[in-house]
């Protein structure tokens, strides 16, 4: 009788083995395997001083007939709030290196103006400054990370900045603070030794920059109960040099993070294509280069692990994103670009590799927030529109600060031309209810994709998912049909003990949460 049964066992696995071999979609999800935390920070955001990322698209000031609160517009805030953003880099971007922070402190009326040479040649009026920046990142609850200048600026004036910001004692500049009508230190933790210092950042070598971060990390203080999180200037795309000397010649203890750049361009920086005109074979080519980063993780990653084998150093991706030619008839400085399905895959893809790597990957900030390169919010004089990648970041909620857990899968090729990729890309983790979250993108757009999913390690009850779906890889929201691509239920799937079905639309993104 006993042999009977495991030989009925045995069967039974076997079949049940060769059907999910046999399923030319599957999906094992290894619920209780892992113990690697997804950072919360990994769904970071970036507004800099470009275009109408700042001035217009966060803060029109307090007399504007926009609908704002203490000069903040109103709706882009509550959208912020609701996307529950864990920070927000700023000044820049190549901004940070040209900012002097004092020109934008004190009463507005009096700020000196400067020229904003990289983005437009604009005249900026530094009316939003520190206050303004820190008093958003309370608002909107989330955390601040400054990029201070290193690049046109001093070790004093950055050092100064710092004391201004989360000095709690008797100080010049804490001083300074109080008579500009901030009693209490903000106690700001993220902060950047500046911003590409190998390009618009100073045009350093490695060996260089690295000197220059010792003295400015020198004099970055750590206030009261405060300690910095440093983040040194990192590498751009391929340059594994860069990052090699950075590691070599700084002192471990002197940084907490370092950072790298990745944008993904369709075509060439020198002839980018449009962001909303584009076939399926550039389609295919932009997903594949956003799929990039997964490799330049690895990469730069191995160089890290030489130098910090525990992985205390965060790899900070603090800009990353699509660039695309800037809408027609837009200000070719301003990087103002719509958003597409295109752009929700690229998140999705982007997103999946970071949580898969997110031993290494502690924080990554999208490029940018407001109207600029790939935004999450879209607005015009009086109106706002949610983008395909705002969605995205808010069917993704649920990855952040859950356990990253491991997963196998089975997927089919899509190929269009010479360009061809897997149809699924899939992230898996854990909340601390036990909830698993199986993020996937379907990235076919023109296939719905049956998925076999073996639930282990989880007794799984209950099912709920939301998608975005549209009809074409370029569909978007506009100003006057802004919910061409929105969240929605989604319903097409069948619970059987362990095994899942899911009917993955095509060209559609989805978190699917199993309880
Ligand atoms: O995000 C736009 C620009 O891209 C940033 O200012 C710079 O750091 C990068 O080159």
């Amino acid at each position: 009788m006993k042999t009977k049964s495991l030989k009925g066992i045995m069967l039974l696995t076997a079949m049940l083995v060769s059907f999910f071999s046999l399923a030319q979609n599957r999906l094992i999800v290894n619920a209780d395997q892992g113990d690697i935390k997804i950072n919360k920070h990994i769904y970071g955001h970036f507004a800099e001083h470009l275009g109408r990322s700042i001035y217009g698209g966060i803060w029109v000031g307090p007399d504007s007939d926009i609908p704002n609160e203490d000069g903040y517009r109103k709706d882009v805030m509550q959208a912020l709030i609701n996307l529950e953003i864990p920070n927000l880099r700023w000044p820049g971007g190549c901004f940070a290196d040209e900012y002097h922070w004092t020109d934008g402190i004190g009463n507005p009326a009096d700020r000196p103006k400067m020229v904003n040479t990289h983005w437009g040649g604009v005249t900026e009026d530094n009316s939003f400054g520190t206050h303004e920046f820190m008093n958003f990142a309370k608002k909107i609850g989330t955390e601040p990370y400054i990029t201070g200048n290193v690049g046109s600026g001093s070790v004093e004036e950055m050092s100064k900045w710092i004391e201004y910001i989360n000095f709690d004692g008797v100080s010049p500049m804490a001083e300074l603070r109080k008579r500009n009508g901030q009693d209490e230190p903000w106690g700001i933790k993220y902060w950047g030794v500046g911003n590409e210092s190998w390009g618009c950042g100073g045009n350093m070598t490695p060996e260089y920059y690295a000197n220059e971060y010792r003295r400015y990390a020198t004099y970055a203080r750590n206030y009261g109960g405060n300690k910095l999180y440093k983040i040194a200037g990192g590498a751009n795309n391929w340059d594994y040099n860069w990052t090699e000397v950075l590691m070599k010649n700084i002192p471990l203890w002197m940084m907490d993070g370092l950072s790298l750049h990745y944008y993904t361009i369709a075509g060439s920086w020198e002839n980018k294509k449009s962001a909303t005109d584009f076939d399926k074979e550039t389609y295919l080519e932009t997903l594949r280069k956003a799929a990039f980063i997964d490799d330049l993780i690895k990469r730069h990653g191995t160089i890290m692990d030489k130098y910090d084998p525990e992985k205390r150093i965060g790899m900070i991706i603090d800009e990353w994103g699509t660039w695309f030619e800037v809408e027609p008839g837009t200000n070719p400085g301003f990087l103002y670009q719509q958003n597409t399905m295109r752009d929700a895959h690229v998140a999705a893809i982007s997103l999946n590799i970071f949580n898969k790597n997110a031993d290494r990957v502690h924080m990554a900030n999208l490029a940018q927030t407001v109207n600029v390169l790939q935004a999450v919010i879209l607005t015009n004089e009086t109106d706002m529109i949610l983008t395909p990648t705002y969605h995205v970041f808010d069917l993704y909620k649920p990855h952040k600060d859950a356990t990253l857990i491991s997963h196998d899968l089975k997927s089919e090729e899509v190929s269009f031309g010479k360009e061809k990729m897997e149809a699924l890309n899939i992230s898996t983790s854990k909340s601390a209810d036990g909830t698993v979250n199986i993020s996937i993108a379907n990235i076919n757009p023109d296939k719905k994709i049956d998925l076999d999913v073996v639930l282990r390690g989880i007794d799984a009850k209950t099912v709920t998912a939301e998608y975005i779906t549209a009809p074409a890889i370029n569909s978007h929201n506009t100003f006057e049909n802004k919910e061409v691509v929105k969240k929605a239920a989604f319903k097409d799937f069948k619970l059987n003990k362990e095994n899942l079905k899911i009917s993955v639309p095509a060209n559609a993104v989805l978190m699917v949460r199993v309880k």
